[in-house]
């Protein structure tokens, strides 16, 4: 009797702990002849906002910072020289009747033969790389009766030139004046002097050091390195130029696109919004260029195969700042500005801004297809003015499809009105955001598993797990989150009938000048590196098949069992199936998958994402602490067999024999 009663105890409290043992094999199965979904092409992409320096000091390659002198300190960056007891004098002025979009410029006397002038300290330093050549460039215009040529020279952190040049303008006139030059060694932490030779006066503007090794080459362009991180991850879409930034602090410092193509010289400068945004990171020397406007967006975009989606502003200013509007019968500009961006980027040569375009070396269209109103807008102030757009634009172009917002959180009052009413409106794709804890994109899943599937799409716009906190500076790019995200995303994927874009949020940071973390690829002057979130990104983007099969565990999607998720698709591009599973438990899980319904091939690869610890990180001295190792796996009379590491993301691909 006593024996029975033991045994039914252990059966009733720890029988349930036995069967969920890790150690025993669990059968997975895959219906692969049941095709659930298609998989957008567009399903995994980027989204780019220039926060954390990450086109002014960041991807866009311009060296020289406040180049033109028009940040609020119109010397910030720049040191004046007085070499070897030199003498003279710098004076802002300020031309703005005439030149309203470029109006500060400095007037440079020197008093003394050489050893006047002035330095720039670039972004935290300038990133220089020996033997690679090195453009400058400047507007200058001699005063009458100077002749005073210009000493150029690149300045490592001991003091040492490591490349000059020099250039003698000529005119009375602005003229710009460009001379190149190889450096003679690497340097993290450069800066540019910029000497007057000759006793005289000079007025300077635009003043520009770029290295001739950029992107594709393009004179005046990005950053080769980490664009390349962009085209490695294949995106399938390009959402830009953010985020709040377009929304603005204030309207007036909202992104307006059209100033931000044509000449850099009159590609007007403001200030950015992360300048301010966070007390605890402030970043006096914050401000937007535009040298990376919306040609160069639409050409990186084309560049790296990804379908672009600019955000423009709706009328509303950040409603986390000042929520400032414009009111409804004054819409017209903005609304103008939208139908013109389309025009822009699709019109023919014959078109006002297709014309513009082609000006611009692109006569080819760019074949836009969506166009997101408002980044993060909320209320009955966004409805109604989205409604006024969205009118405008589909009496004249019927095929774009509009990014309408959901607001900043995947929940709460702000998110229902906003779900309801656009579903209402019959809206194409809805844009939600959410930036959260871990454990909440684990538990949330199977957000998508009941949305109407005959409703909007749904694009996941800006997500990212928060170790910490939202906005906390230790917020960290470790493995807890990335591997959390890796879970969340067989929820998107397996939802693809529903889901069909997603996109990690923010792109970039600069190592020192950051204001927001967590971020998907970090750099600083000279290197950058992709952390265990950006390696989850480009693993989902690289291998995300056409259609969605079922994968399922005792006949249940896998969507946390014993900590594991997981999703299957089909390649029908390349013929293969890709199934990729998620153990977020300690323990090591054995699992046997079965394919039914297509003959597998025999071999197999699997590219496993792992680390035994929740915090690692990747960093610019190790950047692959947690990166993709791939091996071969067997499959063997349609399954296979493997041991699902602890804390991992496997992506496993086999070919389909028939
Ligand atoms: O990604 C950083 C910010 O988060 C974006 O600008 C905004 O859309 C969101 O609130």
């Amino acid at each position: 009797m006593k024996k029975y009663i033991l045994t039914l105890f252990i059966a009733v409290f720890y029988l349930p702990a036995y069967c969920q043992s890790n150690s025993a094999e669990k059968v997975y199965t895959i219906e692969a002849g049941k095709i659930k979904a298609h998989v957008q092409p567009t399903m995994y992409g980027i989204f780019f906002e220039d926060i954390n320096m990450g086109a002014d000091g960041g991807v866009y390659a311009e060296l020289v910072k406040n180049r033109s002198f028009e940040f609020k300190e119109p010397l910030m960056a720049w040191n004046e020289l007085k070499q070897d007891g030199a003498n003279g004098s710098i004076l802002i002025l300020n031309r703005g009747a005439v030149n309203p979009d470029n109006p500060k410029f400095i007037h440079v006397t020197s008093r003394s033969v050489k050893g006047y002038g002035l330095s720039n300290e670039g972004f935290h330093g300038m990133g220089i790389k020996k033997d690679d050549q090195y453009n400058f460039s400047v507007l200058a215009k001699q005063a009458m009766g100077s002749n005073v040529s210009l000493q150029i020279e690149l300045i490592n952190s001991k003091g040492e030139v490591i490349g000059s040049t020099s250039v003698t303008p000529s005119s009375k006139e602005w003229r710009k004046y460009a001379a190149s030059f190889t450096a003679k060694e690497t340097e993290p932490k450069a800066s540019l002097k910029v000497l007057l030779k000759g006793a005289g006066s000079i007025d300077l503007d635009m003043v520009s050091l770029f290295p001739q090794d950029t992107w594709k080459q393009r004179p005046g362009g990005l950053r080769a390195d980490l664009v390349q991180k962009l085209a490695d991850m294949k995106p399938g879409f390009l959402r830009f130029p953010g985020g709040c930034i377009v929304e603005g602090r204030e309207l007036d410092t909202r992104y307006q696109w059209k100033k931000t193509i044509g000449d850099v010289a009159n590609r007007r400068m403001i200030i950015n919004r992360w300048n301010t945004e966070f007390a605890h990171r402030p970043a006096p020397d914050y401000y937007q260029s535009f040298g990376l406007g919306f040609l160069e967006y639409f050409e990186i975009a084309e560049d790296i195969g990804a379908s672009p989606l600019p955000i423009i502003n709706c009328g509303m200013a950040c409603q986390f700042n000042t929520c400032e509007l414009v009111p409804v019968n004054q819409l017209g500009p903005y609304v103008q500005d939208a139908l013109d961006l389309i025009e822009f980027a699709n019109g023919s040569i014959h078109t006002k801004w297709g014309k513009k375009r082609a000006g611009l070396g692109h006569p080819a269209p760019f074949n836009l297809k969506m166009l997101g109103v408002g980044n993060e807008q909320w209320g009955e102030q966004y409805i109604e003015r989205y409604k006024i757009f969205e009118k405008a634009i589909h009496a004249k172009y019927p095929q774009i499809k509009l990014v309408s917002s959901l607001g900043p959180f995947p929940g709460g009052d702000i998110f229902n009105f906003a779900n309801e009413t656009f579903r209402k409106l019959k809206a194409s794709i809805l844009d939600e955001h959410y930036y959260a804890s871990p454990k909440w994109f684990l538990q949330n899943v199977k957000r998508y598993d009941n949305y109407d599937r005959n409703g909007p799409k749904i694009f996941a716009g800006e997500y990212a797990a928060q170790s910490v906190s939202t906005g906390s500076p230790e917020n960290k790019n470790n493995w807890e989150c990335a591997m959390a995200e890796a879970a969340f995303m067989t929820g998107l994927e397996r939802n693809a009938d529903v889901v069909s874009m997603a996109s990690y949020a923010p792109l970039f940071a600069n190592v020192e000048g950051w204001q927001w973390t967590p971020d998907l690829i970090w750099f600083d002057n000279l290197r950058s590196y992709g952390t265990p979130n950006y390696y989850v990104q480009q693993l989902y983007s690289l291998n995300k098949g056409t259609d969605v099969v079922p994968l399922t565990l005792n006949n249940e999607t896998v969507t946390g069992q014993d900590g594991c998720f997981g999703t299957a698709a089909l390649d029908m591009h390349t013929h293969e199936l890709i199934i990729k599973m998620v153990n977020t438990g300690k323990e090591e899980q054995s699992a046997d998958f079965v394919v039914n319904g297509i003959k597998m091939g025999s071999t197999g690869t699997m590219t496993l994402l792992q680390s035994d610890d929740l915090t690692s990180v990747n960093s610019l001295d190790k950047p692959l602490t947690v990166s993709p190792l791939k091996s071969e796996i067997l499959f063997n009379d349609n399954h296979v067999k493997l041991r699902l590491k602890p804390y991992s993301f496997s992506v496993i691909r086999v070919k389909m024999a028939d």
